[in-house]
């Protein structure tokens, strides 16, 4: 049912999820006790501690407020006995795909649910095949995935997509070639890896734009707290832009500006948006506000398109509602996501009222159209799914979401928060 009243208050959201499996992975590869303080407790991040226990990690604490690892580093890695279920985590496999190069010798068989077989691990394989690595896939190019474990060669790598999945993959099988290995994307994505990495001691070098380059492998064991989500925060943002009156703070934020493209896009279509960073390194974190405003359509750049990737769903509901014909395409990596979210979106937008057309590589929108109720589905997919959960807070009737489960693989806590702001109680 519709909100009828503003999103007034501070919100923490949860840790982010990009970067607790990074400190996940990137534990396993030195040895000793490391602390992550504020990780997301989700399903994807689980996927990541199931492979690296699977490698003989050991999981000395597991609670709300950090997570402890005990690792035996890289030269005490088992050889997996058995397959690793990546579950529904891209990341996971395909970051995992480059850490297991790095054992000694054997092999890590790595496989996931339907959604994670369906989508492409060529573009992890190919890469690595340049380096030396024995990896294989279905013909398809999709898992399940072998990767034998073995040094590799150095050298340069030049990716055909951009992505940071891919480009964390190559860095870390990188850490133990014989000579450096220098990565080339061709539009810059998220550099969480790079930027962890060098925070431990790792020699990561970025000789111009678009380069990244490793030498060898993290020395410390990590003590690290982990930002909140903006992709997470986006939700309740994109409620704070919608609904009148509405002034909302996201505290501890990572301020990285590689995640910030869907707030960038927000302030595009008119809505006051502010950042105050209050920690630059090793990741930059601090407090985003967004205020509602009258929305003015968009006409999103194709080059900031991976800097906004995961938030694009939530930004086509919001183009629903601006005034005017909003753009946003060269976004067909959208189609191998966790579902294919130019049909998943256009479906979910179309079935309230929207407006939308589907085009190969995104959407064009026409708003602003108001938004009936409906019956909708997630098919699978958590960002679909919370983007379904938001349309529902300003659209006429009820909304029945079908799969609303999907949330937990990013954000377990959505819906408890979720209802306390519907009833209007304040943002902590
Ligand atoms: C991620 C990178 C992005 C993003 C995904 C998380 C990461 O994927 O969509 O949710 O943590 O590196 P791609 O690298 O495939 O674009």
């Amino acid at each position: 049912m519709p909100w009828t009243h503003p999103l007034r208050g501070r919100l923490r959201p949860p840790g982010d999820k990009s970067i607790t499996h990074r400190a996940i992975l990137l534990a396993a590869l030195v040895a000793g006790q490391h602390q992550i303080e504020g990780w997301l407790d989700a399903e994807d991040t689980r996927s990541s501690l199931r492979l690296v226990t699977a490698l003989g990690v050991s999981v000395v604490e597991a609670t709300t407020e950090r997570l402890i690892l005990e690792s035996p580093g890289r030269e005490g890695w088992h050889d997996p006995s058995i397959p690793v279920d990546c579950g529904n985590s891209g990341t996971t496999m395909r970051l995992g795909m480059g850490l297991v190069t790095g054992l000694r010798e054997g092999l890590t068989v790595l496989w996931g649910d339907s959604s994670l077989s369906r989508r492409p691990m060529a573009r992890v394989a190919e890469p690595l095949r340049q380096l030396g690595a024995t990896v294989l896939t279905r013909s398809s190019g999709t898992a399940p995935v072998a990767v034998a474990g073995g040094p590799l060669e150095g050298g340069t790598v030049e990716l055909a997509v951009a992505s940071a999945q891919v480009k964390s993959a190559v860095l870390l099988a990188g850490l133990w070639a014989k000579s450096p290995v220098a990565v080339v994307e061709p539009l810059p994505t998220r550099d969480h890896t790079e930027r962890m990495l060098a925070a431990l001691g790792a020699p990561v070098d970025r000789p111009r734009p678009g380069w990244v380059m490793v030498a060898g492998p993290p020395e410390r064991p990590l003590d690290f707290r982990v930002p909140g989500d903006p992709s997470s925060g986006a939700f309740w943002a994109a409620l704070a832009a919608l609904l009148p009156g509405s002034h909302l703070e996201l505290e501890g934020v990572s301020l990285n500006p590689g995640r910030l493209g869907f707030y960038r896009a927000l302030a595009d279509m008119g809505v006051p948006v502010t950042y105050t960073i209050v920690q630059d390194e090793p990741e930059p974190l601090g407090r985003i506000t967004v205020s509602s405003h009258r929305l003015t359509p968009l006409a999103l750049k194709p080059e900031a398109v991976p800097e906004v990737i995961d938030e694009l769903p939530l930004l086509a509901l919001l183009a629903t509602q601006a005034h005017g014909t909003s753009t946003i395409r060269g976004a067909a990596e959208l189609r191998v996501k966790e579902s294919d979210r130019i049909r998943t979106t256009a479906e979910l937008l179309t079935a309230l009222g929207g407006a939308v057309e589907e085009h190969p590589d995104g959407w064009v929108i026409y708003g602003p159209t108001p938004l009936s109720g409906g019956r909708v589905q997630a098919h699978g997919d958590h960002r679909v799914a919370m983007t379904a959960a938001v349309a529902a807070a300003v659209a006429r009737q009820p909304v029945w979401l079908e799969g609303a489960e999907a949330v937990a693989i990013s954000y377990p806590e959505f819906f408890a928060t979720y209802d306390r702001l519907a009833q209007g109680i304040g943002v902590e």
